[in-house]
């Protein structure tokens, strides 16, 4: 064959070199599927390189035909965003085809530059909704919001952790549901958007009000190319099913909020050494990290005067997770009160309770007690009215967790 000659070179992980290393490399990408390569029809975004999907033995990969240096650097910058926790493709490596080189006539003679055809790699992400869903009729505005919801929680993250993505749009985003684990409350499907396409991810030190705006109006241009892209369609979406003005200042201000979010949520783990979304579970709102750090304060201030010592911030921290939040997160659980609270983590219902026991305890001008808030709290908010059962275990059980204190 004329191009089996060439020189393959293979950059990848251990687990993925059996199946990367027997597919065609010295071959072009789109001629692939002629030479018995299994390829997958996925749906995506718009590119501009030859991106394949393949399945091969185990695994299945998505695989783009792009110059050596960029695919090298792309494949460091998936590494480094998933070092760094974000949500973004996982790499197997890169693989170099070796072409003739191109001679080049200059004035000192014949020079040849490098002609190599390099590929990224990483594994697919199936099950992905696709981004026309978004303005399909019948469409809800909820589902909407959630998909703009998950879009917002992706930006914040990336630009709270140090980097610029330079080429946020729709078509490089990935949305999907997910099984995500929250802290006592076990496993939980949520909307999640991933960054697929990581060419143009910068690191930085911090990211500054233009970098962050930079992104955020480059996705809102993706949102209106879309717009065209549909209108063109004619007769496949109506007009209203369209994204619009109000769209955009919906994920603006959801993205400002879920970096507010990020913001307070870096301090508390500066200041506690206690990840809240890890340990406490996810807050929808900024206010409530800092009602638990006013919390562990005062438990720092109550723990202090039985020592008779100064308690380090830190440790009184541990001490408040271990001794009250915990057992009565637990207890949330065990008698069933999270279950009258769809979609509230233990962390979000533990700061509701304890502000309606401030509220309580405002409004008759006496300490209100947690046993008598949680009653009222589920009575006003709690989505099924037969209380009975849960309240009469649960609030034993917290008699025994906070009789410790007093
Ligand atoms: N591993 C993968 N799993 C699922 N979809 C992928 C994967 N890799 C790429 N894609 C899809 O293919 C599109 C094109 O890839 P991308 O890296 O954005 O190429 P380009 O640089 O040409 O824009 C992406 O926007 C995404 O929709
Ligand atoms: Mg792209």
């Amino acid at each position: 064959m004329a191009f089996s000659n060439r020189t393959i070179r293979f950059h990848l992980e251990t687990i993925f070199e059996k199946e990367i290393k027997r597919l065609p490399w010295h071959i072009p990408l789109a001629e692939w599927e002629n030479h018995g390569v299994r390829t997958l029809d996925i749906k995506r975004g718009i590119s501009r390189h030859v991106v394949l999907f393949v399945k091969t033995g185990r695994f299945s990969f998505g695989i783009k035909e792009i110059s050596e240096e960029i695919s090298k650097k792309e494949i460091s910058r998936y590494e480094e965003l998933l070092l760094r926790g974000i949500h973004t493709l996982v790499p197997a490596g890169y693989v170099v085809r070796e072409e003739e080189p191109i001679p080049l006539q200059t004035p000192i003679g014949v020079q040849y530059e490098a002609n190599n055809i390099s590929h990224t790699i990483t594994l697919l992400v199936e099950k992905v909704v696709p981004d026309s869903v978004l303005y399909r009729r019948g469409f809800s505005q909820d589902n909407r919001k959630r998909i703009w919801n998950a879009v917002a929680a992706l930006l914040a993250e990336l630009h709270s952790k140090g980097v610029y993505w330079g080429d946020a749009s729709l078509a490089n985003t990935l949305i999907k549901f997910e099984k995500v684990n929250v802290p006592f409350v076990g496993r939980r499907t949520e909307l999640k958007a991933y960054l697929a396409d990581a060419e143009t991810i910068e690191f930085l030190p911090a990211i500054s009000e233009t970098l962050r705006e930079e992104d955020l109006n480059f996705f809102f241009e993706s949102m209106d190319w879309i717009n065209e892209d549909l209108s063109r369609q004619a007769g496949s979406v109506s007009r209203d099913g369209l994204s619009t003005e109000a769209d955009k200042e919906y994920l603006r201000g959801r993205y400002r909020r879920s970096f507010e979010i990020e913001r307070k949520k870096r301090d508390f783990e500066i200041q506690t050494s206690y990840n809240i979304d890890r340990f406490l579970g996810s807050i929808s709102e900024p206010s409530y990290a800092d009602l638990l750090l006013k919390h562990i304060g005062e438990h720092k201030w109550y723990l202090s005067e039985q020592a008779q010592k100064e308690i380090s911030l830190s440790d009184a921290a541990h001490d408040w997770y271990e001794n009250i939040f915990v057992p009565l997160c637990t207890m949330f659980r065990s008698e069933g009160v999270l279950e009258y609270f769809p979609g509230k983590t233990a962390a979000e219902l533990y700061v509701e309770i304890m502000t309606n026991k401030y509220f309580l305890s405002e409004k008759s001008g006496k300490d209100a007690g947690m046993e008598r808030a949680m009653r009222d709290y589920i009575k006003r908010f709690g989505a099924v009215p037969t209380l009975a059962a849960v309240l009469k275990t649960a609030s034993r059980k917290m008699k025994t967790i906070l009789s410790g204190k007093k």
